[in-house]
């Protein structure tokens, strides 16, 4: 049994226009030990497959489908059992640490009291163990940081501050969403080479969320390349990388010289923009702006093809395309 289970994932949003589709069909599994990687354009769902994992989605978001959780549907957990386990099972990384610190409160204390809560520590000993997670995310000078104030640390000191939060419960999975976009490119690359050491020496499985794609193709073993709310390829990160079925995955590569070694590199470079959710009439919704786009992918979406060992895309034209 897989670790994390998504089965047809579906997030609609109530309007004024009826339900909004922010989030349609994603399926995928993570074992321990593993790391996934989600890309897309922005707006494409990605922070939203996320928090829907997590059960913190925005008020009156709708999630449908089944997130199994070592097989029990975290979909269907009343909001207490959830959040027991949203504390000690799963954890979340965010991509700007300044909102989710509370900038009234000493960083030792935030630590601490993820400890209390979810651990059980007494104050005394959760303080030691508040040293040892800061040393563990390599901040200097762990002791003296518990006193210091969010607004006193810099953009990578408050990640690892983040981090260190996130592994004081001994998440089982680890959500990281573009947890570096904020940072510069130095820091970047310290903070995932730290996420992923620790994904290694503690057996997580990680969900990383970026924009970037050298990152992704480096630290991931699977990719799921989203558009539009919907998986549109999935596969082994090297097959994928190198095959790159959908027309969308080659966009998104478009004019990099060394895909596989793109440290920094961004994504904008297709023409056009992501529909908004609720312009995505049937068909593909990729065929405004798809070179390769026919008038039957307009008509009715595209079939789910296997192009290579549990590697898929969701275009008629996938022969084409490769
Ligand atoms: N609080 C919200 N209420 C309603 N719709 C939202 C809300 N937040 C995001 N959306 C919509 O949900 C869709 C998916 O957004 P999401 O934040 O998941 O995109 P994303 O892939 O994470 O983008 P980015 O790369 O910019 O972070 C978008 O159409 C967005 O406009
Ligand atoms: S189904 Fe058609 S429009 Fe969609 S990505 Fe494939 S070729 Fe392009
Ligand atoms: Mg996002």
């Amino acid at each position: 049994m897989a670790l994390l289970a998504v089965d047809r994932l579906a997030v609609h949003m109530p309007t004024s226009r009826g339900a909004v589709p922010l989030v349609r069909e994603v399926s995928f599994a993570v074992e321990r030990g593993e790391t996934l990687g989600i890309v897309g354009e922005s707006g494409c769902g990605k922070t939203m497959t996320a928090l829907a994992l997590m059960g913190l989605l925005p008020d009156g978001a709708l999630p449908s489908g089944e997130v199994r959780f070592e097989g029990e549907n975290l979909l269907a957990l009343p909001e207490e059992k959830l959040c027991k386990l949203r504390g000690n099972r799963l954890a979340m990384i965010f991509q700007e640490p300044m909102s989710a610190l509370n900038p009234v409160h000493p960083i030792g204390k935030q630590i601490a009291e993820s400890l209390i809560l979810h651990r059980g520590l007494y104050p005394t000993d959760a303080e030691a163990e508040a040293v040892r997670l800061l040393d563990l995310v390599r901040m200097p000078e762990p002791k003296a940081r518990l006193a210091q104030y969010p607004h006193q640390l810099s953009g990578g000191q408050r990640q690892r501050v983040m981090i260190a939060i996130a592994l004081a419960c001994q998440p089982d999975i680890l959500i990281a969403d573009e947890p570096t976009t904020a940072l510069d490119v130095t820091v970047q690359a310290q903070i995932l080479d730290l996420i992923h050491d620790l994904v290694d020496e503690f057996g997580m499985a990680l969900v990383l969320i970026s924009h970037d794609l050298g990152i992704v193709g480096d630290v991931t073993d699977r990719v799921l390349v989203m558009y539009a709310g919907r998986v549109v390829e999935s596969g082994p990160t090297v097959d994928l990388f190198r095959r790159r079925a959908h027309p969308y995955t080659r966009g998104l590569f478009g004019a990099l010289p060394n895909p596989l070694r793109a440290r920094g590199s961004r994504l904008f470079t297709i023409p056009g923009t992501v529909p908004d959710a609720w312009a995505v009439a049937t068909g593909c919704a990729f065929a405004d702006r798809c070179q390769l786009a026919e008038p039957e992918c307009r008509v009715a979406l595209p079939p789910d093809v296997e192009v290579g060992p549990d590697h898929r895309a969701l275009c008629r034209r996938t022969e084409v395309a490769t």
